[in-house]
């Protein structure tokens, strides 16, 4: 091949300047035109739809281009600002399977697809539609058990913790892979847990089953003060933007035969009445699990958060008395919570941040491990919460009030969740027994 000179190549440009730049201007546009079907959609598909689709959270679907159009200056904002999607551990702590966020190259696409116009490119260029479950974010449930009777939910004022006993009718061992809480009045539910109650559990005895029920309707005085402690092991908790539980194929969470399922609901109000009948849809373990997941908890319940104080710090402290593989966590505090983080406390004192979450009350959220973490027996767990008590913060009920734990919106809670997977037939006891020395962590 010849080498052309510096000349020839000046003479070439000179010679087809025109052409040259016509073809030149239109490789740019070609690849600089983005198309919601073609660049966008997989993007929606994969990060949004989750929520943007008819049903779920989000106010308005983004499934199609019709759908989405009217919102397109809405969306460039909100996933620059990264307010979307919802995610709030510092990115600079540990990787989470269930991180949503979007590479910076998504966002860019995103953006300069709007101010391109957000053409809807050519149909033929989409990936195929994301299926989901009719309802559910976990595919179709094996089993679904809906507390049998709804809860009238006044417009106004306090509503007291709502319990309804369910009989899940399992007469062998069951293994739950994944569930998911589905509140029928999204609006009004601010939490929601579901205990197993065994057969050998003497909690909530006397009460009625299949009926709502709240303690100060319980004529056991015993019922009355058991109701808000109980050492039954969680199956799941919601709130509002919280994940389903989903576990990998060797592991999964135990009902034993007989059991009933306890849910205990926190309902607000707000302004408007409504009713709640809220369901778990559970998928079981096709063959039984090498490990059984735990769900355990860091709480701090004896704090005083002065009034006006913007940066109150509780604390907890926990070792394993066994050991266990870390699995997620689940911070939960109320509406003056700023930060929530987990900790391992190593025995040279040093401390190595787990998870750091930016609290959020409108976004409870879990945080799965990407990698899965084996932690010794005597691992110390540490939770330390940060709580706004002042004027500055938004959401603050009253900055003028010394706070305590209570289960009011306008109380506090400083509870870190987290579940750990333990050999197969191991119960949450026998987990505790091994070692005395863990007080305070998980009852
Ligand atoms: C976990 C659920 C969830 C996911 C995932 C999610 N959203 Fe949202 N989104 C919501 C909810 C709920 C709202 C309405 C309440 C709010 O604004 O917080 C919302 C609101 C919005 C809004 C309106 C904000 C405004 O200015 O009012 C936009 C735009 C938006 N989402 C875009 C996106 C995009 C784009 C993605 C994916 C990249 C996404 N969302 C992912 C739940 C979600």
């Amino acid at each position: 091949m010849k080498v052309l000179n510096r000349r020839s190549w000046a003479l070439l440009l000179l010679l087809g300047l025109a052409p040259f730049a016509l073809q030149a201007g239109q490789a740019a546009a070609m690849a600089g035109h983005l198309t919601f079907y073609k660049d966008v959609l997989p993007v929606l598909q994969r990060h949004c739809q989750v929520c943007h689709r008819p049903g779920e959270i989000a106010p308005m679907p983004f499934v199609t281009y019709e759908q989405t159009k009217p919102w397109t200056q809405a969306i460039r904002q909100a996933v620059q600002s990264r307010q979307m999607p919802p995610w709030f551990a510092d990115p600079a702590i540990g990787h989470f399977a269930n991180d949503p966020s979007l590479t910076p190259q998504q966002i860019q696409t995103i953006c300069d697809w709007v101010d391109q116009g957000a053409k809807p490119g050519d149909p033929s260029d989409a990936p195929p539609p994301r299926h989901w479950a009719a309802g559910w974010r976990i595919p179709q449930p094996d089993r679904i058990l809906e507390m049998p009777r709804p809860v009238p939910l006044p417009a106004e004022g306090d509503v007291e913790y709502t319990y309804e006993i369910v009989p899940t009718g399992f007469t062998k061992d069951t293994w739950v892979r994944m569930s998911e809480i589905r509140p029928s009045a999204r609006d009004h539910v601010h939490h929601a847990v579901v205990y197993v109650r065994p057969p050998s559990s003497h909690w909530l005895r006397h009460a009625p089953i299949g009926v709502p029920f709240t303690a100060s309707t319980l004529k056991e005085p015993q019922d009355r003060r058991d109701a808000m402690w109980t050492d039954s092991e969680v199956l799941l908790v919601y709130a509002p933007g919280s994940a389903p539980d989903r576990w990998s194929t060797d592991r999964a969470k135990y009902i034993p035969p007989g059991s009933d399922l306890v849910f205990q609901m926190h309902y607000t109000t707000n302004g408007h009445a409504a009713s709640d009948q809220t369901s778990i849809g559970l998928i079981f373990a096709k063959t039984p699990p090498k490990e059984r997941v735990l769900t355990l908890q860091l709480t701090n319940d004896k704090f005083v958060i002065p009034p006006g104080v913007d940066n109150y710090r509780v604390e907890v402290h926990g070792t394993l008395p066994n050991d266990a593989t870390l699995l997620s966590f689940f911070p939960h505090m109320h509406l003056r919570g700023k930060r929530f983080e987990y900790n391992i406390v190593h025995r040279d004192g040093t401390v190595e941040p787990l998870l750091r979450v930016n609290y959020n009350f409108y976004w409870q959220l879990s945080y799965k491990l990407a990698t899965p973490r084996s932690l010794k027996a005597g691992t110390e767990l540490q939770a330390v919460a940060w709580f706004d008590n002042s004027r500055n913060n938004p959401h603050n009920p009253d900055p003028e009030s010394s706070v305590t734990w209570g289960d009011q919106t306008y109380d506090e809670m400083m509870v870190g969740f987290f579940d750990v997977a333990v050999p197969a037939n191991m119960d949450k006891w026998q987990y505790f027994k091994r070692r005395a020395a863990t007080p305070r962590l998980a009852q």
